[in-house]
Order: C-alpha cells, then structure tokens, then sequence
C-alpha cells in the first residue's frame, strides 16, 4: 500500500500483542491483576495475558433459529480450557475487559485496551498480550491499536466466525495460532496483524469480505503476510525496520467525531449537510470508483474542508488505492486522499488526527501517506 513505513520505537523486550475473539459474562476486570504471570525465567515459555471483550467465538447457540447464538456466553478461560496443550506454547493468564459483540465495539473499551497494553508491556508484565474480540469490527481495534500502541510490539487480530457450540467451531483453532503468533518471537515489530484461518494479514490492509464464511479476512491491496498451522508460524517476509505512525492513546472517550459519507447513485449533499449538522469534525467519502462522487456532494465536501472540516476521499470499492489529483483535483478541493485505506480506517485516522489538532490538508496528506 502506497506510502507505508515502519519504524518500532525502541522496545525493551520481544513481546507482541494479540487479539483473539471471545467473550465473558463477568463484569470488567480491574486493570490487570497482580497476578500476571511473573517475569520469564531464561528458557521459560513465553508469558500470555488474554483480555476478554466479547465476539462470537464465546458465543452460544440459542433459540433464534436452527443457527441462533448469542456472543458473550463464555469467558476467556472457559475459550482457554477449550484448547487442549495451549500451556504448552505459552503461560497464559486471563482477565475479562468486557463482553459486548464487537458491533457495538466503542471508544471506551478501545482507550481501555491501549492503556492495558501499553501498560502491561512497559511493566514488562507480559510477553504478549491476547485480546478477544468480535469480527465485525476486527480490523477497526487492529488499525486503531496499530497506532497507538507505543512499543515494536507486535498486534494481530484473530476471527472466529462461528460460535462455540457450532458444527466445527472455528474458535478453538483461531486461538491456538493466535497465542502461536503472539509467542512467536517473528511477530515483533510487525504493528496489527489479523490471523484468521490459518492466514496472518497486516491490520492496514485486511478487511472482512463474507458475512459467514471462515475464509472472510483477505488483504485485497498486499495480500497475507504469513500464515500459521498447527506445527509452525510462517511470516512471508521479515518484519520491515520502518518509521510507524503512532499517536499518544487518546486521553478520554469519545474521539473527536468524523463521519463516514457513502457515495451511491442520484447522491444529494443531504449526507453531508446532516453530518456537519451533528457536529461531525472530520468526513470520510466511500466514494464510487477512484474516490469519486456526484457534483453536489464534491461541493459540499469542500466547502466542509474551506470551513477546516477535515476530508478524506476513501472508496466503496473495497479495494487499490485512491489517486490524488486524478477524476478529482484535491489540491483545489482541499480535501486529502485516503489512500489505500478503506473507509472505516480512514475514518479512525481522520480522528486520531483531529486528537493531534491536525486539520491542515498538506500535514493530513503526509500522516495519511505514512500511516
Ligand atoms: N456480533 C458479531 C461480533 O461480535 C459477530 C461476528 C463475530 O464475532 O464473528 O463481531
């Protein structure tokens, strides 16, 4: 994808951050535990902390339908004692951060989770860290956490896209390759990463495709960056040693709000007028093709950006890389490019950036082009 480049901070120690889906019914723990697993003795297995926040791979068949289930009805020990020798690839602790399908994943359990992390691996309390969570919105905690997370430290998001009591659960593997991965010394410096189906992809690129299928998180613009199986981790290329953008962990929930406008056919600027209407400090176009979108509403979106709304044209097509300057002329429009990232990720760094007090279009366009 067009611009990226990495750079981990100095980090003390190879550690790497995981997030595995699942679900409790127990209220929020407090923040981690004492009990932690101590520090690693030399040749020790790696140490785990999983954080719980809900999902399917906990959830439970109920009486919907033939294939009804409810997320959040299992905790994460209970997703722990349903791989059998996952002792025996790392010493795991768990600790339940909230119970919510991941539809309604929200600000606060996000600010929660950076703060743990960042937390838990400065401290040195934990040599990676395993997070479950839901798939809908899987790639959006990656992304987020991808850039706020302040170490090389490594984050990987893991689907599991049937519930526990379902014909071949897929949860139970999905775990096993995710704690793999997170003990796996490769995964360092490597930022989000998805591990679904045996498939690992970078947080940037992956996106979930199917509404049901196993197989739903591709990287449609990089392709998957390594893959893991029952006998080993393998990454397709090294980790590359480049400048990352990171941003401090927001200070408090909500993020400033951008909405995302979704171009169609016969559009009118009604989308853009209501979202500016609710306060909406940032836009993000799903534009059709490269970005593109019908004339009133190419009006309004600059004249947001005139006002210093901050504007990103990102595409519905799900796939390649936004133009700047091509059908439509952002230096004139004061809008920036998206680039390659979708638009439920361009809209996560339109806000992370609104944090920074960054609405010039030119500074935008440089973050956007490193991210
Ligand atoms: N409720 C959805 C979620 O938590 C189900 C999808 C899933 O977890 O696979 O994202």
């Amino acid at each position: 994808m067009a611009g990226q480049s990495m750079l981990r901070l100095a980090g003390l120690a190879a550690c790497s951050a995981v997030l595995v889906l699942g679900c409790g019914n127990d209220a929020p723990d407090p923040a981690p535990a004492a009990t932690s697993p101590a520090p690693a003795a030399p040749g020790a297995l790696p140490r785990i902390t999983i954080l719980a926040t809900g999902g399917t791979i906990a959830g439970k068949a109920n009486a919907n339908s033939a294939v009804g289930y409810t997320a959040g009805e299992a905790t994460a020990q209970d997703l722990i004692d349903a791989v059998p020798g996952l002792d025996k690839i790392a010493t795991l602790d768990a600790v339940q951060v909230s119970n919510i399908g991941s539809q309604d994943m929200n600000d606060e359990v996000w600010l929660d989770l950076a703060t743990r992390i960042n937390q838990i691996f400065a401290e040195d309390r934990a040599d990676g860290v395993v997070i479950t969570h839901g798939t809908d919105t899987l790639e959006e905690t990656a992304f987020f956490l991808d850039h706020v997370v302040a170490s090389p430290k490594p984050v990987v998001l893991v689907g599991s896209m049937r519930p526990s009591t379902a014909l071949s659960a897929d949860g139970p593997a999905n775990l096993r390759s995710a704690v793999q991965v997170a003990a796996d010394p490769r995964a360092r410096g490597r930022g989000a990463m998805v591990v679904l189906n045996d498939t690992i992809h970078g947080a940037d690129d992956v996106t979930k495709t199917n509404t049901t299928s196993v197989q739903t998180f591709v990287s449609p613009n990089t392709g998957p960056i390594g893959h893991v199986d029952a006998a080993a981790v393998q990454f397709a290329r090294p980790a590359q040693d480049r400048q990352r953008l990171t941003f401090p962990v927001p200070g408090a929930a909500p993020l400033p709000r951008v909405a995302i406008v979704y171009s169609h056919a016969g559009m009118d600027a009604t989308a853009v007028d209501d979202a500016l209407g609710h306060g909406a400090r940032g836009l993000v176009l799903a534009g059709v093709g490269d970005g593109n979108t019908a004339k009133p509403v190419v009006d309004a979106l600059s004249g947001a950006a005139r006002r210093g709304v901050l504007v990103a044209r990102s595409s519905r097509v799900g796939s390649g890389s936004v133009v700047r300057n091509a059908e439509l002329n952002d230096d004139e429009l004061g809008t920036v490019s998206a680039l390659g990232l979708n638009p439920a990720k361009a809209r996560i760094l339109v806000q992370l950036l609104l944090t920074q007090g960054i609405t010039d279009p030119a500074e935008a366009q440089r973050k956007f082009a490193d991210s």
